[in-house]
């Protein structure tokens, strides 16, 4: 089975059970300021998790593009992947255990064709927060599971969520299926950690909100969230090892070895870190993100940088990184539109990064020449300390391997294991940076955000009304103390037209308006002058947004009630976000 007919059949069979096919959100959450990517299916739902009406109903389905940091520093490694795809499956306060797993049970054995003997699955032991999940494990029993392949986990591995430190999370059942191989033991299984057993999906009955104190409290309405890893079940329906020896890499290694020399770079550890980076990045890339030095745009510029480096590694000459991205262009453009339309920008950025990445090492070899200088020609043991090398590997995107390299020419030696000292602590340091970020939990709906939220439509209306038409949104982010706001424009703006647009949005807020909601199609929302991102990401149906005669634009919400309850609006900062694209903070009240 081919990703693409895995992607068909379960969108199909789902759809043939009542659920409507919703897009894949972008990688750049909206409007949750926790968040750097989207990480699972779930995250973009979350809204509608906790009891927001979702326009195109309470069952969904959709293909899911995702992106992992946590791992970054494995990617090289025959399994690991930054981007991957989620196929999932949504009740939004409709079905729960008896169907969701009755449905899984279904496409696993019908459309998969897994005989149910090669299937065991996990529940939840069960703790102080919420009890065993027997429900669970009586149903799989009542479909023909045995009991003996079914084993009861703790937290750690059978509850799910929340995605942050707080939002929509529960237990969760996991299916798994054997590898072609001998058990390790009479034990074998998805406890025993041998590996035979791979979990391809994931049921969450999420019923719980976990709160700021770490509370579990029942949500209004239990849900039903899935995953389903496309390029892990690719991997196994065709008997393969990793996501990277099918299809769903075939074209890029094949151009890789073109560019290369190199016969087999599926083998190679920089080979793999190549495709990966490049697959991923040209897919940050299409959702907007651009190379820079925060957030998003780091991380966007870790990958493309370690693709350049290792595809040196590997042979490859000269400018390369459009040609690979437009190998993931030609291969994903159908079934993201947003990639194919993206091409031009894609290839711009990525070789002006490269480019410019290009002068960095130029640079460094300077540097290192530099350093190299300071060292008098008579000590004996010439050695490149640990922290310089480290320094010439942060600064200038040396490798190791680069740097003992040009020592040796130079009859020098570089201190291995001091530099992976200072490796090890930069490390540290950036992951305790990233979860500090994932620790406000997800966005909480709370009536600041969702005041805040209402004052970003006013904000995106006055901006279009002030410096024109071509104003559209670039990125949205909110946190219970200030909205940010990026947006295509390409001069600073005046301080003249900064007190303009607060003074619209002032007045749009005196005015004490109400927010209105209706869901009509994309179409009639268009026709009636709405304004927003959206495209068509909610199939069908989308919410449209009136603030009186002040704006007018798709979202999901939530929002304010009326605009007097935004209190006075104030603009702190305006400035350059990438190229052509300003930001906005402000704050109300
Ligand atoms: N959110 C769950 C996961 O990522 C199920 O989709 O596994």
């Amino acid at each position: 089975m081919t990703a693409n007919e895995l992607r068909q059949a379960y969108i199909e069979f789902f759809k043939s059970h009542g659920h409507a096919r919703i897009q894949s959100a972008p990688l750049v959450p909206e409007n949750d300021p926790t968040c750097l990517f989207t990480t699972a299916g779930m995250h973009p739902l979350v809204p509608f998790l906790i009891g927001e009406k979702h326009p195109a109903g309470k069952r969904l389905v959709n293909v899911q593009k995702c992106l992992r940091t946590g791992d970054i520093d494995e990617v090289g490694d025959p399994f690991h992947l930054t981007f991957f795809e989620m196929l999932g499956n949504w009740s939004l306060g409709d079905y729960f255990k008896k169907e969701a797993i009755t449905l899984s049970f279904q496409f696993l054995t019908e459309r998969l064709g897994f005989a149910k003997e090669r299937i065991k699955v996990t529940c939840f032991a069960g703790d102080a927060d919420c009890p065993r999940d027997t429900e669970a494990a009586g149903i799989w029993m009542s479909l023909g599971i045995p009991e003996a392949n079914i084993c009861y986990l703790g937290k750690k591995d059978n509850w799910w969520g929340p995605a942050g430190q707080t939002g929509p999370c529960g237990p969760d059942t996991e299916m798994f299926v054997p590898l072609d191989r001998a058990d390790c033991g009479s034990e074998c299984g998805p406890a025993c950690g041998c590996g035979k057993w791979v979990e391809i999906w994931n049921d969450v009955f999420m019923q719980y909100n976990k709160t700021a104190e770490g509370k579990y409290e029942l949500l209004a309405q239990p849900n039903v969230d899935t995953g389903m890893g496309v390029e892990r079940v690719t991997a196994f329906m065709q008997g393969k090892r990793s996501a990277y020896e099918t299809e769903l890499f075939a074209g890029i290694f094949a151009k890789i070895a073109e560019l290369s020399g190199n016969a087999d770079p599926i083998a190679s550890r920089s080979g793999r870190i190549v495709a990966e980076h490049m697959r991923a990045s040209t897919f940050l890339i299409a959702d907007g993100v651009k190379p820079g030095n925060v957030d998003q745009g780091y991380v966007l510029r870790r990958l493309i940088r370690r693709a350049i480096r290792e595809a040196r590694q590997l042979g490859i000459q000269g400018m390369f990184t459009t040609k690979i991205a437009d190998v993931v262009i030609a291969e994903y453009g159908t079934v993201y539109p947003e990639v194919a339309a993206s091409a031009a920008v894609i290839r711009e950025e990525l070789g002006r990064e490269e480019e410019k990445f290009a002068e960095t090492l130029e640079h460094g070899i300077k540097e290192f020449a530099r350093l190299i200088g300071r060292i008098p020609p008579h000590i004996a043991n010439k050695v490149i300390s640990g922290k310089n090398a480290f320094f010439l590997y942060e600064t200038y995107g040396f490798p190791l391997e680069l740097t003992t390299e040009m020592a040796k020419e130079q009859g020098f030696k570089v201190d291995e294991a001091g530099f992976q000292e200072a490796y090890k602590k930069h490390q540290e340091l950036s992951r305790a940076g990233a979860e500090q970020k994932f620790k406000g939990g997800l966005a909480d709906s709370s009536e600041k955000t969702a005041a805040l939220h209402s004052a970003t439509h006013l904000l995106h209306a006055a901006l279009r009304q002030v410096l024109g038409g071509h104003v559209a949104q670039a990125g949205s982010n909110i946190t219970a103390e200030r909205l940010r706001f990026d947006f295509s424009h390409g001069d600073k703006m005046t301080p003249e037209q900064i007190a303009q647009v607060e003074a619209i949005v002032n007045e749009a807020i005196k005015k004490d308006m109400p927010i209105t909601c209706e869901e009509t199609t994309v179409e009639a929302a268009k026709a009636a002058g709405a304004i927003g991102l959206f495209g068509e990401k909610y199939g069908e149906l989308v919410k449209v947004y009136t603030m009186g005669d002040a704006s007018k634009e798709i979202c999901g919400g939530p929002h304010a009630e009326r605009t007097g309850q935004l209190g006075p609006f104030k603009i702190q900062k305006e400035e350059s976000s990438s190229r052509g694209v300003r930001r906005i903070k402000a704050v109300l009240g």
